[in-house]
């Protein structure tokens, strides 16, 4: 158990204006002096510490409870951070670079010495994006390091994607949290690793599959339960796990079904699937958090196969699948 430590500020900026800089700085000197400071990213909440300070880093484990074979995603402001981090930029890095960066895009490269162990959990790869988002831009600019940021939530929970969530989590353990309101995407980045050939979807984000094919050549998709790969160790755990259980049905079932379990007097929510995956993408973890704060029991769930598997509707799948279990 970490005790409580700190005390979390809050500095709300929910649109970025020059006039803010000031209050970005004052987070940057925290990430400076070895701190921790969550902060928006057009995904999820990230919750940042100077990529280059292996202490600093070390205490993100320790407040998430993040298991530490588990490495983290590096943020960058521009290209020059990016060179001090990795070994060099391949072509189709450059290309992706181009493309999508500032964006939801991370790109699993060879790492420099300089970066510490406890970043990649050991690795000789590094994860790096470049967020599109202006505070977080402002924020690493003002650091002058490059960030490492998880999600800003406890492990198994799901990311955060506004900053009451990530006080939920993490309220008295860590510095600041940048207040910007909900964030744009809703689901993590898809991790590209560009270590192998052909690269590796790692997992599946905003940016997709065929985005990405049509910039490079064709992509590998890692297979999740394939157990003896462990290219990206965070995989392997049970993620944004509700604490209700998650139970699929078919549309037409769905009612006599929720009857059934409010007669035997069961807390019950329903997740339908009506809307674009971009709109479901951008609100799934706060429902799931929410439905666990009113304490449900089971959240009747449609079938997946109503979401488009295309897009982004690959990544709400995925996560769908990993909060109920696999
Ligand atoms: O959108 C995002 O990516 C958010 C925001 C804050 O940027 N960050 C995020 O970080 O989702 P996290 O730690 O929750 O997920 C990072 C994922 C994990 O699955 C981890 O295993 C993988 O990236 N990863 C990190 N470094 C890696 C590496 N060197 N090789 C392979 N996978 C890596
Ligand atoms: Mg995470």
């Amino acid at each position: 158990m970490v005790k409580i430590l700190k005390k979390t500020r809050i500095i709300t900026i929910l649109r970025y204006k020059t006039e803010n800089l000031k209050h970005i700085a004052v987070a940057a000197a925290v990430i400076q002096k070895g701190g921790l400071v969550a902060f928006p990213t057009e995904t999820v909440y990230g919750l940042g510490a100077n990529a280059l300070d292996a202490t600093a880093v070390r205490s993100i484990f320790i407040v998430k409870g993040r298991q530490c074979d588990n490495p983290i995603i590096v943020h960058v402001a521009d290209q020059k951070q990016l060179k001090k981090i990795v070994i060099d930029i391949p072509i189709t890095a450059k290309k992706l670079i181009k493309k999508f960066w500032p964006g939801p895009l991370t790109l699993v490269l060879k790492k420099k010495k300089n970066v510490p162990k406890d970043v990649t959990a050991g690795l000789n790869t590094v994860a790096v994006r470049m967020p599109a988002n202006r505070i977080a831009l402002a924020l690493i600019k003002k650091a002058g390091v490059p960030i490492a940021a998880p999600s800003a939530n406890l492990s198994g929970r799901p990311s955060p994607t506004n900053a009451k969530h990530v006080l939920d989590d993490l309220n008295g353990k860590i510095d600041y949290i940048i207040d910007s309101g909900k964030t744009h995407i809703g689901v993590e980045s898809t991790v590209l690793d560009l270590t192998t050939s052909p690269p590796t979807l790692l997992r599946p984000g905003a940016i997709s599959k065929e985005q990405i094919e049509k910039v490079i050549c064709e992509i590998a998709v890692h297979k999740v339960l394939d157990s003896n790969v462990l290219k990206s160790p965070g995989m392997k755990y049970k993620h944004y796990a509700p604490k209700a259980k998650i139970v699929f049905y078919k549309s037409e079932k769905m009612q006599l079904a929720a009857k059934e379990l409010v007669k035997k007097g069961k807390k019950i929510a329903i997740l339908r699937f009506n809307k674009h995956p971009k709109e479901i993408a951008k609100n799934l973890f706060a429902y799931l958090r929410n439905w666990d704060k009113k304490g449900i029991d089971i959240i009747l769930c449609e079938p997946l196969d109503k979401i488009k598997k295309e897009g982004i509707g690959l990544a709400v799948v995925d996560r769908l699948k990993r909060a109920a279990g696999g």
